[in-house]
């Protein structure tokens, strides 16, 4: 983060909270991020399946450990996410909720009663909010719908909600729309149906301040150079599009998913760190942004080995620390593309 501020960015990470994990109280991962990072957010414990077990029961203890560290250290805190516009990330018990004789109002209950008692309980330790994730389905750009948003009434009434009651609970936060279309080919429909979603919001006058990218970006093999600079301009005239809205941009879960890289240890790193850096260099040249959050510092717990295993079965290295904690090219392509 020391390297980060001089242009007013500002670096950060995901955490857990998992004792031996990627978590403040292993001391190795701690020592991590207090030497990198300015904001964190938590990987999974402010989601509704963690945070909300049932429709009338709130679990904060997991989430308040990182808050307290967060606090303890003098950190900023990002609040992920108040709503996963998902059906397999939204609690079972939701899908299966009796929405009673009037559906609409028990819908928008439970979600104003979740924003309201989330926003309120970490009041301005919570600098800024993924109100709202992952709502454009990626291969269509259509939006997508859950028990909770067809009861309400649809999928953009029930952002609209989303945002209008952050907005009056936390007026101090920025209120962002987290989403992951990115650079590379194949994303068109998604890059598509978000921008289309952010026209809405706007037309509609609903409180949303900023577009999360969230960058799990995808090397295509050894080419990465080349393939790099193809991605730059359909990129560019995404961001621009946003841009022109008002939105400001942050990107929010970096890592790096090494495919088509060789399993040779120093050249998928380096191949991971160049792609690495050539995203950054074109996302960065967009001056409102500002935070640069890594989803988990140490190749040892990162969520993509077992989202999304190599072919060859070769672990990942998608993160800017190895498995011994030690810091790679891509900690150093992070460090001066910021
Ligand atoms: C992931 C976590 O890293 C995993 O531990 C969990 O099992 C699933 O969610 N986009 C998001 C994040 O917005 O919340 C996801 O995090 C990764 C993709």
């Amino acid at each position: 983060d020391a390297v980060a501020r001089p242009i007013g960015a500002r670096f950060g990470s995901a955490l857990s909270s998992r004792p031996q994990g990627a978590s403040a109280d292993n001391p190795r991962y701690a020592a991590l991020l207090r030497a990198d990072c300015g904001v964190l957010v938590a990987e999974n414990e402010m989601k509704w399946q963690h945070l909300r077990p049932a429709p009338d029961r709130f679990d904060f203890a997991a989430f308040d450990r990182i808050a307290d560290f967060a606090t303890r250290e003098h950190m900023a805190l990002r609040g992920h996410n108040l709503l996963w516009q998902r059906r397999k990330w939204m609690p079972r018990w939701l899908e299966a909720h009796d929405f009673g004789a009037r559906p609409a109002t028990e819908a928008a209950r439970l979600l104003r009663e979740h924003i309201e008692t989330v926003t309120r309980r970490y009041g301005t330790r919570i600098t800024s909010y993924d109100v709202v994730n992952e709502a454009v389905t990626p291969e269509t750009g259509a939006l997508e719908e859950t028990a909770l948003s067809q009861a309400l009434g649809g999928t953009e009434a029930t952002l609209d909600l989303a945002f209008r009651t952050a907005r009056a609970a936390a007026p101090h936060a920025e209120l962002v729309y987290n989403d992951y279309m990115s650079w590379e080919p194949g994303n068109a429909a998604h890059r598509a149906g978000v921008l289309r979603l952010l026209e809405g919001f706007r037309r509609r006058g609903t409180p949303v301040d900023a577009l999360g990218l969230q960058s799990h970006i995808v090397t295509a093999g050894s080419d990465t150079a080349p393939s790099a600079r193809a991605y730059e301009g359909e990129w560019r005239r995404f961001l621009d599009a946003v841009t022109a809205m008002g939105y400001r941009l942050l990107i929010t879960e970096f890592d790096v998913r090494d495919n088509g890289l060789p399993v040779e240890v120093a050249a998928r790193d380096r191949g991971v760190a160049d792609y690495a850096r050539r995203y950054l260099d074109v996302t960065l040249s967009y001056p409102g942004l500002r935070d640069v959050l890594a989803w988990g510092l140490c190749d040892r717990f990162s969520w993509i080995g077992p989202f999304e295993p190599r072919p060859d079965k070769a672990p990942r290295r998608p993160c800017p620390y190895d498995v011994d904690y030690c810091p790679k090219p891509l900690h150093a392509a992070i460090a001066r593309a910021l």
